[in-house]
């Protein structure tokens, strides 16, 4: 990846400004645009969900750091009920300002610096190697069943993974906590697409049976769950998430977020416990992505294309064996935008990621012109 000078620090030129001319191209459509690229999504927020944001607008006071203990408490359910995650202590848990930010300021809240390794997926989010960059530390991919090398303090896992949809099972995870423990690394497992299991349900790193494989009892030991509700809530305009995990280590970035004002509106603080209190408006939205996700895979193979992994999360990995960009202009002639792999790794670039956040009717229209 190509990389520009940025604040003084080296950062990869932003991954989506590359796309221009194909945006141009798919959006002369006469059909109009289909836009599978960014994953943003689409539907509205639930109306109890807007009444608990609004319920404390009147509040001109600051809002804690920690979150209420109202939010807190809703995460900790949250977990037990949504994902069999029944170890994390109440003060373990800590609001983030969605999971971007988080991503991208994890290595210095941990103290990382020159010299540090922090290990990222091959595929990957590419959040994960700018946190890397701003903190000053060294980035290495791991593919698949490769150890992290001498020096890595920060192990990043995403399943379901984003962008190829792959789930990594309770004992692939325990792995890969028992190698980084070996090492004294810390395991960040951004879970940020958890509730979309399609094929397989994913499995959160606090899960019961991840801690008995790993060979460390119930152990939170630099263990941390990075969640968001963008996805899951149609919370990406809140900026909404939450960090849960060791507690020791949740407290240790809680201080330095306290001083650096990294604080979640109190209205979005209420968004959170009442999303999290409540499982209908997370199966309505499961059923529209799976619905979308029914339409568009059938359509993606009747069309030629291998579609792999993809059993979860938000996106199909898609490939016709062909450079990716091809591929983006081949979707780009028929209106649709989808993004290039390439942009999550060299690893992907005979790869297209094609995300299921669009309308019904935009979903239907993409399937068609396949
Ligand atoms: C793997 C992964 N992590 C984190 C994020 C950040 O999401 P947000 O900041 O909306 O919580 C995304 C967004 O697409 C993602 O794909």
């Amino acid at each position: 990846m190509s990389t520009s000078r940025t604040g003084g620090r080296r950062l990869p030129d932003f991954p989506w400004d590359s796309l221009r001319a194909s945006r141009e191209r798919a959006a002369a459509h006469q059909d109009g645009l289909v836009d599978l690229s960014v994953g943003t999504p689409v539907d509205p927020v639930a109306p109890e969900l807007r009444a608990a944001l609004a319920s404390v607008s009147d509040q001109g006071g600051y809002p804690t750091t920690h979150g209420t203990r109202e939010l807190r408490e809703a995460v900790v359910a949250g977990l037990a009920r949504r994902h069999g995650v029944v170890a994390v202590p109440t003060d373990a848990v800590l609001p983030t300002i969605g999971s971007k930010e988080l991503v991208a300021w994890l290595p210095t809240l941990l103290g990382l610096g020159p010299g540090d390794v922090v290990a990222i997926p091959e595929l990957a989010y590419p959040t994960y190697e700018v946190g890397a960059r701003l903190a000053g530390a060294d980035v290495v991919r791991l593919a698949d069943g490769e150890s992290p090398p001498p020096g890595t303090r920060l192990v990043w896992l995403n399943s379901p993974s984003n962008p190829t949809g792959r789930v990594l099972g309770a004992a692939a995870l325990a792995d890969a906590v028992a190698t980084a423990r070996e090492l004294g690394a810390v395991v960040a497992s951004d879970e940020c697409y958890l509730a979309l299991g399609w094929d397989t349900e994913p499995v959160s790193v606090l899960h019961p049976d991840v801690l008995a494989a790993s060979g460390v009892g119930d152990s939170l030991s630099g263990l941390l769950a990075v969640h968001s509700l963008s996805k899951s809530s149609n919370f990406a305009g809140y900026r909404a998430g939450f960090l849960a995990g060791d507690p020791t280590l949740v407290a240790e970035v809680l201080e330095v977020r306290k001083h650096a004002g990294m604080i979640v509106p109190r209205p979005v603080q209420a968004a959170i416990t009442a999303a999290m209190s409540d499982d209908r408006h997370l199966d309505e939205q499961r059923a529209r992505y799976a619905a979308r996700r029914d339409v568009l895979l059938p359509a993606l193979r009747a069309a030629g294309f291998a579609v792999e992994h993809s059993e979860a999360g938000l996106y199909l990995w898609a490939s016709r064996g062909e450079d990716a960009w091809r591929t983006v202009a081949w979707f780009a002639d028929r209106g649709i935008l989808v993004a290039p792999g390439d942009f999550y790794g060299p690893a992907g670039r005979n790869h297209v990621r094609v995300a299921l956040t669009a309308s019904d009717e935009r979903i239907r229209a993409g399937a068609a012109r396949l």
